[in-house]
Parts: structure tokens; sequence; C-alpha cells
């Protein structure tokens, strides 16, 4: 392909400080990682293989991040929910379409908003948690727990 794509580098400020999320955000990122040195390889068997996982891994993390930001309260709920939707929908066309077609320039710029999408939600979007939990959270208790 004509450009390489670059991949994600992890770090610390990208921790929310919620050792769970964490963890999951990083794997996140691993998979993606995964995924773009593959098409930049050109190896079709892994970037299928990898764009099928970050999907799957993408159900898991929304499901868990969506249940944590029920038990906290937090305000903007249905706004992040329907971010996380467009960022699914959009990594589930592109495990379609690596499956169905082999031109690396246009998986490339798919990915390359998804990269993009990822990465608004990691260290854009998922902050507002934290701020959220000190300014207004509302269940003391919760608060308590998660910030120490
Ligand atoms: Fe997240
Ligand atoms: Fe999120």
């Amino acid at each position: 392909m004509g450009q390489r794509l670059s991949q994600i580098e992890w770090s610390d400020r990208d921790k929310l400080g919620f050792t769970d999320l964490d963890i999951e955000h990083r794997g996140l990122v691993e998979i993606i990682n995964r995924v773009i040195r593959a098409i930049n390889e050109d190896d079709q068997v892994q970037y299928r293989l990898h764009a099928n996982n970050f999907a799957q891994a993408l159900i898991l993390h929304f499901a868990n991040e969506e249940t944590f930001l029920h038990e906290i309260r937090y305000s903007h709920l249905d706004k992040h929910r329907a971010h996380h939707q467009s960022l699914l929908e959009g990594a589930l066309a592109f495990n379609r379409l690596s499956h169905s077609m082999e031109d690396l320039d246009t998986l490339g710029g798919y990915l390359e908003e998804i990269k993009t999408a990822l990465l608004e939600d990691i260290r854009g979007g998922d902050h507002y948690f934290l701020k959220f939990l000190e300014t207004e959270g509302a269940d003391k208790t919760v608060k308590a727990r998660l910030l120490g």
C-alpha cells in the first residue's frame, strides 16, 4: 500500500485509574496494532483474524464500560453509548470488508478512521468519567470506592 499506517503508542496518560477499564483499553490498543501491522505487511490471514478479534473485544469492552457507567449514574451515558455504537459498527464493517476484499489502500483508509475513533474514545470521551466522578458524581459510596 502507498502509506504505512502508524501504530498507537500506549502511554500512562491514557490510563483512567479504573484498573479493569485500563486493562481493556490497553488490550484494544494491542489488538488494533496487530491489525495495523498485518495490513502493513499485507498478511491477509493475520489482518482478518485480528479484525475479527478487535470487533469481539470491543463488544465485550463496551458492555463492561456501559455497566460501569450505569453504576456510577453517568449523566452522559446515552450520548456515550451512541459513540460506542458507531465505533462498533465501523469495526464490524471493517471486519466484513477485510474478509471480502483485498485492496490494502481502501482497508488502510477505513482502519485509520477506526483508529482515530478508538483514540477519541480512550483519550477523549472516557476521560470525562473521571471529571464526572470528581464533580457531579451522584453516588457517594461508589465515588469513594473508585477514587479512594
Ligand atoms: Fe472505553
Ligand atoms: Fe467509551
